[in-house]
């Protein structure tokens, strides 16, 4: 069977994993260092956010040089002996590949400045002239994901379009050499060994931007298809021609699409002609209530079975609220929005956080999702328990979000600490004793709780759940199969081919253990029964 069917992929976010040369930045070396973590936790591949060239307007998903390693995060040979060392113990490596946009500083974007209107190397962009006087409004009134215009106009009047930071410019996917860029860089990573690519904005490549242009609000009209640049139909024949070449290695290189696309349009990015598997989102909007997870897990079971792919599931990633939190964050602030965030966390002072409460119900879902047919991603911190960082100093905060929108939204910098390893200051083992700069990111005081040298030595602890979890789920798992068994209403029951149960309560009177060995519980069972917030790991 295809490894990637039922993975369990842990997400690194490279310059918050570790710091191996004292710059305050986490780097390769970094990784390689620490492999023997991502061993004990028990993890079948890591995916990388990127680790590229890039000047940092959007946390390296910015990028200069899609063949080669940021300076700052080491060098090719590095990555090579972390890939090594992964592989050693039979860790699967997965690359993030950003192809809807460069940065602007890769070769290609001053060459279309320099090179003018009209010509082959501004047609690789989106270049536009703009309206109303002189043409100094922009095309559009489109808005960017981080906030203000989607158009930037350069110095001889033109306009160019950036779905996201203006340091990031879309890539017009009409051309083939824009299409032969990617083809080599996929090739140049799977020949060093890669097994896959997470594919960032896997749904905006491919564009239609026929004149006229529909303005914003008329945008959000438009049915699955016929939006200019979200999710066309012909995005599809770019990932045929990138299956082809991912079916030339043995085995067949994986891919993992991220497209924020409602959950029936999926089905057609995880299909095997296409990118394989599709990110599905739908816990992180989800509230903590079981009718909502009975229907995301139905719904993405059976969309799943539709692509002839398996299912994937999130809880937290580095563009979103850590779920100890979110799930802790008071129902006064209404739900996450689409991409799992609240945008006026942080900000607006009525939204508070019940700590206990989100840690508990976090420990609770993240079991649940760990028993779900398909492959599971985990984000870095989350095997801690880690809480979102809420109080990062303005002037230390990077994330565009947070200045394109006037501090009005925090952004994602407060799930992109550095990790704790040890419980010393100054940076919790994150950077050697004697490193010359600060963490990138301010880690705050109770990071040392969470270290994973405290909590390796502590079986209550969330790193000794997550450990437990990984290694039962290994040997638990029969097939793809899950029925559900009738329950009270405020509990799930879930049973896996093999006479695996798993019960969670959601609500607040006791539920019956199921029978059976009880393996392992997200919390300690009161008077045998299950408590509130809690879910069971039962052996028939
Ligand atoms: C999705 C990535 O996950 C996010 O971090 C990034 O800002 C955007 N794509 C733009 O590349």
């Amino acid at each position: 069977m295809d490894w990637w069917r039922t993975a369990v992929v842990y997400q690194v976010y490279p310059r918050s994993f570790a710091d191996s040369d004292g710059n305050g930045i986490g780097d390769l070396e970094g990784v390689r260092a620490h492999v023997d973590h991502l061993v004990a936790l028990g993890v079948d591949a890591v995916w990388l956010s990127p680790f590229y060239p890039s000047a940092l307007a959007d946390g390296g998903y910015d990028i200069d040089d899609y063949r080669d390693v940021a300076p700052e995060l080491g060098t090719l040979a590095d990555f090579d002996a972390m890939t090594e060392a992964l592989h050693a113990h039979g860790i699967k490596v997965v690359v993030d590949i950003v192809p809807n946009h460069t940065s602007d500083r890769h070769r290609w974007f001053p060459a279309a400045l320099a090179a003018g209107r009209g010509s082959d190397e501004r047609d690789r962009y989106v270049f536009r002239e703009g309206k109303g006087p002189d043409g100094a409004e922009p095309p559009t009134d489109w808005e960017s994901d981080f906030g203000g215009s989607a158009w930037t106009r350069v110095e001889d009047g033109q306009w160019y379009l950036h779905l996201f930071a203006p340091e990031q410019p879309d890539l017009n996917w009409d051309r083939r050499d824009v299409r032969e860029e990617f083809l080599t860089t996929l090739r140049f990573w799977a020949d060093r060994g890669v097994d896959g690519f997470r594919v960032d904005v896997a749904n905006l490549l491919v564009k239609d931007l026929t004149e006229p242009l529909p303005d914003r609000a008329a945008l959000r009209t438009l049915t699955d298809g016929n939006h200019p640049y979200e999710d066309r139909d012909a995005v599809q024949e770019v990932y045929a021609e990138w299956r082809a070449l991912f079916d030339t290695y043995d085995p067949p290189r994986m891919a993992v699409a991220e497209a924020w696309v409602p959950a029936h349009r999926r089905a057609r990015y995880a299909s095997p002609q296409g990118l394989g598997q599709a990110f599905n989102f739908d816990l992180l909007t989800a509230p903590w209530a079981p009718g909502a997870w009975r229907d995301v897990i139905t719904e993405n079971l059976d969309l799943a079975a539709e692509s002839g792919s398996t299912s994937t599931w999130v809880l937290s990633n580095h563009d979103v609220i850590r779920h100890p939190t979110r799930y802790g964050i008071t129902a006064a602030a209404g739900q996450p929005n689409e991409i799992g965030y609240i945008p006026a966390f942080g900000v607006d002072p009525s939204i508070t956080v019940d700590e206990d409460l989100g840690a508990r119900r976090a420990r609770a879902a993240t079991l649940l999702m760990l028993a779900l047919p398909g492959s599971a991603y985990v984000y870095q911190g989350e095997e801690l328990g880690l809480f979102e960082v809420a109080d990062i100093p303005a002037e230390q905060r990077q994330d565009p979000t947070f200045f394109r929108t006037g501090g009005q939204r925090l952004g994602r910098d407060g799930c992109r600490v550095p990790l704790p390893w040890t419980s010393e200051p100054p940076s919790f083992g994150f950077s050697p004793a004697d490193a010359s700069a600060p963490p990138h990111l301010p880690q705050p005081a109770w990071f040392g709780g969470f270290s994973v040298e405290r909590e390796a030595g502590d079986d209550a602890s969330s790193l000794s759940l997550y450990r437990a979890a990984l290694r039962l789920r290994r040997a638990l798992t029969r097939g793809e199969g899950l029925t559900w068994e009738a329950s009270a209403p405020e509990v799930l029951h879930v049973v896996r081919q093999g006479g695996w149960h798993v019960l969670t309560n959601f609500g607040a009177e006791p539920a019956a253990v199921p029978a059976g060995e009880v393996v392992l519980t997200s919390a300690p069972l009161v008077d045998g029964q299950v408590p509130a917030d809690t879910t069971v790991w039962v052996r028939a």
